[in-house]
């Protein structure tokens, strides 16, 4: 088992390290992410659906628990794996985590599941647990005021920490570093996500 640890400066650093992440992603993955509210999650989910090239936009779910996202044919007309992005933060019981039927779709899709320690590792061994924090001052005991939240948008260096477990991630180098946003690399859809048409530069 090995630890990577990566620092993320902002939310376009942290899509682009879901970015990367996505390129050591394939079928069968399972990627639990840990982490405060707003401390990125689906920010970092949102740059593994870009990396993995797969339809719609990875959004916080309000009411929906898990969603599907189908590949978009590559350049070559080849399909990769589906995204299944789960919110597990509404879900009641382990029952409720077993009526996803996860297991059904996780040998053909990645799946990311947010707010699923401690629930979902059972269903498979091999796993990419991912921990994402703010670096600064209070983390896991709520103590930091909402208004400094909304001050700076939430913003501000997150720390993102992978612990691959399992055989599958043998031999497997973690990235260590976000793919730069701006890249203009082999993705089309990307470019709707941003907003009047300005590139992002990371970090
Ligand atoms: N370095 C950073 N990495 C990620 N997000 C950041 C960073 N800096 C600021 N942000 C902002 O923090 C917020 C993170 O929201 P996000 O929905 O990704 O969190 P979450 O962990 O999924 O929350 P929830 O627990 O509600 O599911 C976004 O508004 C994002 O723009
Ligand atoms: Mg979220």
């Amino acid at each position: 088992m090995n630890e990577t640890v990566v620092r993320l400066p902002d939310a376009a650093a942290t899509r682009g390290y879901g970015r990367a992440l996505a390129t050591v992603l394939r079928a069968g993955d399972l990627v639990v992410l840990t982490g405060d509210l707003g401390a990125g999650k689906t920010t970092l989910t949102q740059g593994v659906g870009a990396g993995l090239h797969v339809r719609g936009q990875v959004a916080s779910p309000t009411f929906i628990i898990a969603r599907v996202h189908p590949p978009l044919p590559h350049e070559d007309g080849s399909l990769g794996p589906s995204l299944v992005h789960v919110d597990a933060y509404r879900l009641g019981s382990l029952d409720e985590v077993d009526a996803l039927d996860l297991d059904a779709s996780l040998d053909e899709s990645v799946t990311v599941v947010e707010w699923g320690e401690g629930w979902v590792e059972g269903l498979a061994a091999d796993r990419l647990e991912v921990s994402v924090q703010r670096s600064r001052g209070a983390s896991t005991d709520g103590s930091q005021h909402a208004d400094d939240l909304d001050d700076d948008g939430g913003a501000g260096e997150r720390v993102v920490s992978v612990r691959a477990v399992g055989p599958r991630w043998d031999g497997v180098v973690v990235p260590h570093a976000p793919v730069d946003e701006a890249d203009p690399a082999d993705d089309p859809d990307d470019v709707h996500r941003r907003s009047g048409g300005t590139t992002t530069v990371a970090g």
